[in-house]
């Protein structure tokens, strides 16, 4: 009698980008400026080991554990006590690369290794589940970068040309050049977990606590999901990872508001001034900073919203505490797409960062938004929308829908750009920032 086995699970899918040029034309290879790392081998080291050196990354050989460590780290643990001489080690730098790449896409690791190589700087890489991490020698950083940068322009350029052959029109080639980053300077450290904003509201300096941990945790546990969660279904709803650190977004929406609210030239002043006004943040995550930033310049009435994994979270209070506002705002959850609560009812600003990045969200957040100018209208109220998103996270095809969707849904769809939204404390020209207003139809 033969006994037949249970056949294994289906392997699970990465998700990710997985053809090659995609992948190329958007590395966005952001540099780690804040840290050196050090490869260490403690032959007698098993996994779990020297936890307190905090390796970004371990690797078992046969010739022991292989460690990738911090060096501020080490130094803080006192590397005599550890036996590594950091002295003695290549001292290396991080670039990890933007682009969600699949664990199942080929090629990616040998086309930036030949072409680092072409210049002479050696490259270490590590792939993690999203995004693939090249250590490279400190001295040979920035010259790195710059050529990742340029190989991912001449890759644009050469899925232009294949994509004019293919009928696609120049009009289409230049909205989505238009999307491309510029450069990958971040506003945001995401290593660092007190962010402190680079101006202030009048004398005020508003600050807030990021949960990077949260933020490393694996895409989805079912363990901790709660008995709502349809596993198989959009896990997005229910990961609160993204909204567990702040945005570059959220910092250039706070920093409209504020310079609208005091610079009598600003040229968006009318609809982005928060003073005296209702205000609404859509997908405020765990620090909420456009929607604490119009509560510190004086709105009338603040409500910070969000799934119920964010609004529930300590940190979001911790943060609201920490800047004296828990007085000046509300909190709901509003899931996009949902009924609008009443406490929604008479919007006169809605503010969204950040929000765009995944296809799938990108009609309900709309939706939320039409909704919400909906119910204010019928109250008398005219409400506009700012949305404000980074275009160095490699999510293209989201912000063209979105471009495509605000033009069909709104009358006036104003993009900000050059002196409108650039200042010099936000070293960052991938943000994008629209003003939405003149709803066309509702849902
Ligand atoms: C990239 S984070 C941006 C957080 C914050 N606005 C910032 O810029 O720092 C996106 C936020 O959208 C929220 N979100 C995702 N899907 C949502 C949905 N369907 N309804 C409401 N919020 C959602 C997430 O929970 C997360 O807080």
């Amino acid at each position: 009698m033969s006994m037949s086995s249970p056949s294994p699970p289906p392997p699970t899918p990465t998700g990710g980008i997985k053809e090659l040029d995609a992948i190329l034309s958007t590395l966005s290879p952001e540099l780690d400026k804040h840290e050196v790392y050090i490869f260490h081998t403690d032959p007698d080291a098993s996994y779990g080991d020297h936890a307190k050196l905090r390796p970004v990354a371990t690797c078992q050989e046969r010739e022991g554990l292989t460690f990738v460590v911090p060096l501020s780290v080490l130094m803080e643990c006192g590397s005599d006590d550890v036996g590594i001489d950091p002295a003695q080690q290549p001292h290396m730098r991080r670039i990890t690369l933007g682009v969600h790449s699949s664990l199942e896409a080929v090629g990616l690791t040998a086309a930036v290794s030949t072409l680092l190589a072409k210049h002479e700087i050696s490259a270490n890489m590590i792939a993690g589940h999203h995004h693939d991490h090249l250590f490279v020698p400190a001295n040979d950083a920035e010259r790195a970068v710059e050529l990742l940068i340029q190989f991912a322009e001449e890759s644009r350029a050469a899925t232009r040309k294949e994509n004019d052959c293919h009928g696609e029109s120049d009009e289409d080639a230049e909205t989505w050049e238009g999307l491309m980053p510029l450069h990958v300077e971040k506003i945001v450290d995401h290593s660092n977990p007190i962010f402190t904003l680079p101006f202030k509201i009048g004398s005020k300096q508003i600050s807030i606590e990021q949960d990077i941990e949260a933020r490393r945790r694996p895409a989805f546990d079912t363990a901790t999901a709660g008995d709502d969660v349809e596993v198989g279904g959009d896990l997005t709803e229910h990961d609160s990872r993204t909204g567990a650190v702040l945005w570059d977004g959220a910092v250039v929406a706070a920093s409209l508001l504020e310079r609208c609210s005091t610079d009598s030239t600003q040229k968006f002043r009318d609809q982005l001034d928060p003073r005296g006004k209702v205000v609404a943040e859509l997908g405020c995550g765990c620090s909420a900073v456009p929607g604490q930033v119009a509560a510190t310049l004086g709105a009338m009435r603040v409500s910070l919203t969000d799934l119920n994994c964010i609004v529930d979270a300590d940190i979001l209070r911790r943060n609201i505490d920490r800047n004296g506002l828990s007085d000046d705002v509300e909190l709901f959850p509003h899931k996009w797409g949902g009924p609008i609560p009443a406490e929604l009812s008479d919007v006169q600003l809605i503010l969204a960062a950040d929000c765009i990045y995944d296809l799938s969200l990108v009609e309900p957040l709309l939706s939320s938004i039409s909704n919400i100018m909906v119910a204010a209208k019928a109250n008398g109220n005219i409400c506009v929308a700012l949305v404000t998103f980074d275009t160095s996270i490699g999510r293209h095809k989201a912000y063209a829908m979105f471009e495509q969707e605000a033009h069909a849904r709104f009358e006036s769809v104003e993009f900000l750009e050059g002196d409108d939204i650039s200042r010099e404390h936000l070293a960052t020209d991938s943000v994008k920032a629209y003003i939405l207003s003149g709803l066309k139809f509702r849902d």
